[in-house]
Order: C-alpha cells, then sequence, then structure tokens
C-alpha cells in the first residue's frame, strides 16, 4: 500500500485547525471582533517567518461598518459582494515590491512567498480562535489601491474575511450553493516527488 497513493485507504491525520480550516460564506452579522481578537491576528502574522526576516507584507484593517470596511466592500466582485458584508473584519493584504523610504527589505524574489505564509498563520490563529478566515482574490485591485492611497512599492494582493460562522441559511441561493459544494483535493501523490521532478514519492506505511 502506498501512503501517498491511496489517500482513501489511509489518510494520514492533520492537526484539528488544519484539518477544520475551510473558507466559508456564511459569517455571523451579530459578531464584532474585539481589538484584542485583532491584536492577536496580526501578532500571528507578524511572526511567519519571511525571506531575510524582510516580512514584506502590510494589511488595511476595516471593522465591519466602518469606513474601511465599506470603502473596500466598493471594489469587491459581484459574487463576493454578495457575502463579504456579513464579515466581522475585512482585511486588505499587500506585498511589498521593493525598498522603500517607509521599509527596507533585502530582496525581493520571495515576497508574494512570504505574504501568503503571514496570511496562513492568521488564518490559523483565526481558527484557534474560533473564527474562520476567508481570503479572496476577486475585487478592483487598481481601485483598492488607489482607495487606499497605496504607494507604487506595494502591491495589493488579496482581501481577507474575517468573522464567526453562522448557518448557510442566511446566503442567497446561489451563494448558499457555493458554501455547500464539496470541498476537494488533489491527491498529495500528484504533487510529491523523489529523484526526479515527476517521479512518484514512495511511502510506504
Ligand atoms: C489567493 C486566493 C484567492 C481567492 N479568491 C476567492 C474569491 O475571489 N472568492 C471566493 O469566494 N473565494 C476565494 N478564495 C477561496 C478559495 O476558493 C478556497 O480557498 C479554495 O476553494 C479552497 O477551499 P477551502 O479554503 O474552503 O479549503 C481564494 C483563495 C485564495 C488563497
Amino acid at each position: 500500500m502506498a501512503l501517498l497513493r491511496d489517500p482513501d485507504v489511509l489518510i494520514p491525520e492533520i492537526h484539528p485547525l488544519l484539518q477544520d480550516r475551510w473558507s466559508p460564506r456564511a459569517f455571523d452579522e451579530s459578531h464584532v471582533l474585539d481589538a484584542v481578537t485583532l491584536a492577536t491576528l496580526l501578532e500571528a502574522a507578524r511572526w511567519s517567518p519571511s525571506a531575510g526576516n524582510s516580512q514584506p507584507w502590510g494589511f488595511i484593517v476595516g471593522l465591519r461598518g466602518d469606513a474601511t470596511f465599506e470603502a473596500f466592500r466598493t471594489t469587491h466582485s459581484r459574487g463576493n459582494t454578495a457575502w463579504t458584508h456579513r464579515a466581522s473584519a475585512l482585511l486588505v493584504t499587500l506585498r511589498q515590491l521593493e525598498s522603500g523610504p517607509d521599509h527596507e527589505i533585502p530582496f525581493n524574489g520571495y515576497t508574494a512567498y512570504d505574504l501568503g505564509q503571514a496570511a496562513a498563520h492568521l488564518s490559523i490563529q483565526a481558527q484557534a480562535l474560533g473564527l474562520h478566515a476567508h481570503q479572496f482574490a476577486g475585487f478592483d485591485h487598481d481601485a483598492a489601491k488607489e482607495l487606499f492611497e497605496v504607494p507604487d512599492h506595494w502591491a495589493v494582493t488579496t482581501g481577507i474575511a474575517i468573522g464567526r460562522l453562522a448557518d448557510p441559511s442566511v446566503l442567497d441561493e446561489s451563494t448558499r450553493e457555493k458554501e455547500l459544494r464539496p470541498r476537494t483535493r488533489r491527491p498529495a501523490s500528484d504533487f510529491s516527488f523523489a529523484g526526479k521532478w515527476g517521479e512518484p514519492l514512495e511511502l510506504q506505511p
């Protein structure tokens, strides 16, 4: 039996925080994200690793109902507009493209990787606090850059909606259909190799 080839036969367990993480659209409109929780999420991002410790990430934070939240919402795609208003917070994520007067970075080849990793840390911290994070790229990046007066050496990258899970019945029909769609993944054997690219990694139990 090959461990990576038979995911239905032998599924290795992963940590519950990872196992239970997913990207919901149904958020609880009555939930308020308090300042300590928000600071904790940003602290989790802060302590993620980065190339040469360059920390090339930035977050613009809106809380439901405030000006940042509402401004960011105006840039969202139609699909995302249908659900982002229920999030407790909406974050714009930014990655640094090159050094600037605000922050020197040793090199810039890995900033997308580093921001992604900071976002992953933040998402898992949200999960640990009983919340969910839903990252999204479906919005007008140029409009967001202009709205938030982002300098040219930073790139608006994604949004992250954070909130407490609600019942899917709060969603309109088409968004609910997406919410209830089964989640799928490629088997690990599709992307794990040994020896050379494409050569199967054989793991025996
Ligand atoms: C960079 C990025 C962009 C995404 N864009 C959107 C989006 O615009 N709208 C949306 O509903 N979900 C978006 N998602 C969420 C993905 O669709 C979701 O993570 C993926 O389907 C896996 O589902 P899961 O997170 O529930 O495991 C995005 C996720 C990432 C990481």
